[in-house]
């Protein structure tokens, strides 16, 4: 499958998602077998562009393949590298479960690129010059969303709001088409609500104004997370227009993502908040794709180095304190079905800097080794609640910001 120029390794992407696919997770997600992946939404507006959030969402580079002590060191920021390194983050000698160990050859080999930014914005002229200034920092792909209200971002109706203007998305579309020289990509619900599901006629104005790949989220707006993903509605786009689409909502499984396939005729599929679990979810999928039966599970000691390679580096790009808050709540989603999670949570609750997190979690991975070789799915699952989040509380993890995080995408 390609895009624009662009050869992916497989069919099975990586779903923009904002607090949440960071650089890093990006990265473990491609290591973990994702084709293909798009980063966080970020706002057209050049007002915020300098605001540490957008900047942070800009770092392009390390999205290939570039070692991070090499974009790091480019920025100035060796002293960070060298306190994580002696705090023990691996790049020292590592023992079995360090970082630097051998990584088995089914993860670990993270294709490069190509690099895709995602923006957010109502303005056409606007929008063109954020693509021209992303193409400049190294974006390959620039995909616009059309997913989300964030009003608090521009102060206008955007994202999800567009499709009820359907002369603006051609405008907003044009000038950014015309504005780079690289795939123009469009993201979107299926419409406004169930009443007036217009993707279809979006889809084909997309393609007409030089949109190179589709990818449609099988809900309307007003359907927020609620209820199921329809597929009938990607289907019919499908049938409509000849660039690719891609078919996402609710893919939680190899069998489920095979089963929309089949029902859309999709290119490819999209995962988002079942990665957040089971982030060889990309691999398990391939596989099932590709051969027709389930790939064996990951064991622990397969997937031990890449985890703990990746909260390495979540601090490197976050930073301490951030990095801790953040931690968190990534962790809590990757432990809280697993045995021993509920204890991992309170235990990185209540740590607040790097090495103890790190501690933490390598000894939870450790102890899951020892008990078997697989990871021990319990059957009640830790619920992400704020309260368990951040005993500290921190402005990322409360409920009402959890929900509101939710309610935004809606
Ligand atoms: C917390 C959160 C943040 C999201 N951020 C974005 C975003 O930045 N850009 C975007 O196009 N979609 C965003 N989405 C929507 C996802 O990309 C995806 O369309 C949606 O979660 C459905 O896929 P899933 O069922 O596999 O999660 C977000 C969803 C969630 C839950």
């Amino acid at each position: 499958m390609k895009i624009g120029v662009y050869e992916l390794p497989n069919r099975v992407f990586a779903a923009p998602m904002a607090g949440i696919a960071d650089r890093p997770l990006r990265r473990l997600w491609r290591a973990m077998g994702a084709g293909y992946a798009v980063g966080e939404m970020t706002t057209a507006d050049p007002r915020l562009r300098n605001s540490a959030k957008t900047s942070r969402r800009l770092r392009i580079d390390a999205d290939t393949d570039v070692p991070l002590e090499a974009v790091f060191a480019r920025r100035g920021i060796a002293s960070q590298m060298e306190s994580l390194a002696s705090a023990g983050a691996g790049r020292g000698p590592a023992g079995p479960a360090g970082p630097s160990a051998p990584t088995p050859a089914r993860f670990g080999t993270a294709p490069d690129g190509p690099v895709a930014v995602q923006l957010a914005g109502a303005d056409p002229a606007m929008l063109a010059d954020a693509a021209r200034y992303s193409v400049d920092l190294g974006a390959q792909i620039i995909d616009i969303n059309m997913g989300c209200p964030v009003k608090k971002v521009c102060n206008s109706a955007c994202g999800s709001a567009l499709l009820r203007d359907e002369a603006l998305v051609a405008r907003i579309i044009e000038a950014v088409v015309a504005a780079v020289d690289v795939p123009v990509t469009l993201k979107l619900r299926t419409g406004w609500s169930p009443d007036s599901r217009n993707a279809v006629r979006i889809s084909q104005m997309a393609e007409a104004a030089g949109i190179q790949m589709l990818t449609l989220h099988g809900r309307t707006r007003a359907c927020g997370f609620g209820g199921h993903a329809e597929y009938d509605t990607i289907a019919e786009v499908k049938t409509r227009v000849a660039v690719p689409v891609v078919a996402n909502g609710d893919i939680d499984s190899p069998e489920k993502a095979q089963l929309v396939l089949a029902h859309t005729g999709a290119d490819a599929v999209m995962i988002g908040r079942a990665a957040q679990e089971r982030p060889w979810i990309f691999a398990e999928i391939d596989h099932y794709l590709r051969l027709g039966m389930r790939m064996a599970p990951p064991s622990i000691a397969e997937v031990q180095p890449l985890l703990l390679q990746h909260l390495d580096e979540h601090y490197l790009h976050y930073g301490e304190p951030m990095g801790a808050r953040t931690a968190r709540k990534r962790i809590h989603f990757l432990a809280r079905k697993l045995r021993g999670g509920h204890e991992l949570c309170d235990r990185v609750n209540q740590t607040d800097d790097y090495a103890g997190q790190r501690r933490a979690f390598e000894e939870f991975l450790q102890e899951a080794a020892a008990r078997g070789r697989f990871f021990e799915y319990i059957e009640a699952a830790v619920p992400v609640r704020g309260s368990e989040l951040a005993r500290r509380p921190s402005p990322e993890n409360t409920p009402e910001e959890i929900r509101h995080r939710e309610l935004q995408w809606a």
